[in-house]
């Protein structure tokens, strides 16, 4: 019998509060790591300033301004028959420096507007309490979570926005893509960490990967303790990790490249999803740490990561790629994590392999490896959208791409996976994470904003939102 998905599934998408709010410095909020970073493009990174320059350009501090058009933006979703609505809460907002004791009153009172507006649809939120955007005076300061201190500020944080949202929200988010940290891309983002060279620029290749590893484990002591205090302040919170999912292939049946699949995925997506799920290092993580002699408390931390386990596993999904050891081969582009080529996939205007399938693959591993209930919160595809002469945005490469992937989700619930919930990225056009551009459009909705922040902000609904308001109309019959 075809099971399809459940009457409660959570439909829904999702957003980050650095990339849609804008008001970086209104209402008392402080700059975050986020509101330092130029745009930049597909081959261009982006730049990070230690210093805010008046004549640069800042994606992130009007972004689609989201802060005074969440009233719209959150009827738009309504419309769309959103169950669950993924946003995060910008940590500089209630904390503007990170390390007061006293939170931002004017910051606490805006998410309380929003998820009031979200309960007037019935949406339910799903918050992430770090969305890449900690406060840039403890990154600043600190040096972010590679100092211990950074811990209590986090969770100092948590607990108050838990406490003032308990009968709001249910759904907890603790980091976003928190395995980022595996990788040196991750110092920053996830970390906090801002690693400058000679002259004092922050540069994103520098690394030093003992204080990486020591700086996740804060990480987690974090995610644990709130999921500890979390639960005291209200039984029925779920909590959840996030991780990306780094979807990899060996290129060839050559042994080396088997070998090689494995210990990646094992490093990058276990390494994290271990931790926060079973409450334990991975004996192959314990073995690297020694080999490396990096030295991180997992022992001393046992209890406490074990009593701070995640009530369910959530992850990002978006392409593939491949892995071999034969250096000659041609990579992919445009993704932060390299890989090479699959001659069997299409690639995005921005170099993403596209790969519904493998969105079933990942589904029964993870299935198989946590037993915890799914859900994917991100996923979905950047594209460059116009409106047309008669005045619509006729997005069908959109709606391609999320109808194969939910035609395997729904293979994988057949399969006997246990998936809650599906959070597509990005909504509302937003701010791109990786270059910083607007041009990289994800949403059911365009905004009018280009990547030099011209635009009215006007608001209009593309094909695709006509399209997912009958998929989640129909429970995911129709799609
Ligand atoms: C995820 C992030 O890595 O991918 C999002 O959690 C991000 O913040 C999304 O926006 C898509 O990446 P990008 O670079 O296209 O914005």
């Amino acid at each position: 019998m075809n099971m399809g998905f459940s009457k409660d599934f959570l439909w829904g998408g999702a957003t980050a509060a650095n990339q849609c709010e804008g008001a970086w410095n209104i209402d008392g909020k402080g700059d975050s790591i986020c509101d330092h970073m130029r745009g930049g493009g597909v081959n261009t990174p982006r730049v990070f300033d230690m210093e805010i320059l008046p004549d640069k350009y800042y994606p992130s501090h009007d972004a689609i301004d989201f802060y005074h058009h969440y009233k719209e933006d959150i009827a738009m979703l309504g419309e769309m028959g959103f169950k669950v609505f993924r946003l995060s809460i910008a940590w500089s907002r209630i904390f503007p420096k990170g390390n007061e004791e006293k939170p931002n009153e004017a910051g606490l009172a805006f998410y309380d507007n929003v998820f009031d507006e979200c309960r007037k649809y019935g949406i339910k939120p799903l918050v992430t309490l770090s969305h890449f955007e900690m406060p840039f005076y403890l990154a600043k300061e600190y040096n972010g979570f590679s100092d211990k201190r950074v811990v209590d500020y986090f969770v100092h944080y948590a607990t108050t926005v838990m406490e003032r949202y308990k009968d709001k929200v249910s759904y907890w988010l603790t980091f976003n893509e928190i395995n980022f940290a595996t990788l040196p891309f991750g110092n920053q983002n996830v970390l906090g960490i801002l690693h400058t060279d000679e002259k004092g620029n922050v540069v994103r290749s520098l690394d030093d990967e003992k204080m990486r590893y020591q700086a996740l484990h804060n990480v987690f002591l974090a995610s644990a303790k709130t999921v500890i205090e979390g639960r005291k302040i209200n039984p029925s919170f779920q909590f959840g990790c996030m991780i990306a999912h780094v979807t990899m292939y060996p290129l060839t049946p050559n042994p080396e490249d088997i070998l090689l699949v494995q210990q990646k995925d094992n490093h990058i997506n276990n390494f994290c999803g271990d931790v926060q799920v079973k409450g334990e290092y991975p004996d192959f993580m314990i073995q690297y740490l020694k080999n490396k002699d990096i030295d991180v408390p997992y022992k001393e931390d046992a209890q406490l990561l074990k009593d701070g386990t995640v009530d369910f596993y959530t992850f990002s999904y978006y392409s593939s790629n491949c892995v071999t050891v034969d250096k000659a081969k041609e990579k992919t582009s445009g993704n932060v994590l390299g890989g090479v080529k699959n001659p069997y996939l299409q690639v995005s205007d921005w170099g993403w392999q596209i790969d519904p399938k493998g969105l079933r693959y990942v589904l029964n591993k993870l299935n198989d490896r946590y037993g915890v209930p799914l859900m994917i919160v991100e996923n979905g595809l950047g594209a460059a959208d116009q409106i047309d002469e008669t005045g619509q945005v006729l997005d069908d490469y959109r709606i391609e791409y999320l109808k194969e992937h939910i035609k395997v989700m729904e293979e994988a619930i057949n399969d006997g996976v246990k998936l809650i919930g599906y959070t597509m990225w990005g909504c509302i056009d937003l701010i791109s994470a990786g270059t910083g551009e607007m041009k990289k459009r994800y949403g059911f909705i365009y905004v009018d904003r280009d990547n030099e922040g011209k635009g009215s902000l006007m608001r209009k609904k593309k094909k695709s939102f006509y399209w997912y308001k009958q998929v989640i109309a129909s429970n995911g019959e129709n799609y």
